[in-house]
């Protein structure tokens, strides 16, 4: 079938769902990001994409830290309500219980299956978007989503977000990576 080009937008798929904590004025904020995205893994870095005129993008710049939340599929409808309302005009404070880590000022949520506290170290430019690019300094999890001491996709139930404004749950075991390639050869497809 010929491909056709549809436009040159990012269409990436999947896409994480994550909640990104700051504290403004003392009191903890949270944002729904899906443009966001592991971008080394020594030293741990990881980059997200913030609209410059965010609530959350004030702590994230004035304490230089900020923190990753994996919420969990039951956690749909808080996450989602995170996106739609701005700490400009909503106290969200008190959505969630709050923990914080090592760094002291990166408010992590305690329902969320997995957190990360994180060091500014650069912040980039694009459009109406600030690029946060933190270090990853401590993470974080109950052992209920571990298993062998790592965390469980399965326990996990990341929500996943889709280009076209949707939430999916993540379906099944796929294969082993690293692995599953090594029976592959080229010349007998
Ligand atoms: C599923 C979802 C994904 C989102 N992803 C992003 C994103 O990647 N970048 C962004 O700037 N805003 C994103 N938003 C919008 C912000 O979460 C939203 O504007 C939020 O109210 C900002 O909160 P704050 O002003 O309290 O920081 C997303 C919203 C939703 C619901």
């Amino acid at each position: 079938m010929e491909k056709k080009q549809i436009s040159a937008k990012p269409f990436m798929y999947p896409m994480p769902t994550m909640l990104i904590g700051a504290n403004i004025s003392g009191k903890p904020n949270f944002m729904t990001i899906a443009f966001c995205q592991m971008l080394c893994s020594s030293p741990p870095i990881f980059g997200l994409a913030s609209m410059k005129t965010h609530y959350t993008n004030i702590g994230i710049k004035k304490n230089r830290t900020f923190s990753i939340n994996i919420p969990s599929e039951e956690m749909v409808k808080v996450t989602d309500y995170c996106g739609l309302v701005s700490g400009h005009k909503v106290d969200k404070s008190k959505v969630f219980n709050i923990f914080y880590g090592n760094l002291g000022t990166a408010p992590m949520i305690q329902e969320c299956p997995i957190n990360m506290e994180c060091k500014l170290v650069q912040i980039l430019e694009f459009g109406n978007n600030e690029i946060f690019i933190g270090e990853i300094v401590g993470s974080y999890a109950e052992e209920r989503y571990l298993t062998d001491g790592l965390p469980d996709i399965k326990k996990i139930s990341p929500i996943i977000f889709s280009m076209d404004t949707s939430y999916w749950k993540v379906g099944g075991f796929l294969g082993k990576a690293y692995s599953v390639g090594k029976g592959f050869e080229p010349d007998k497809q």
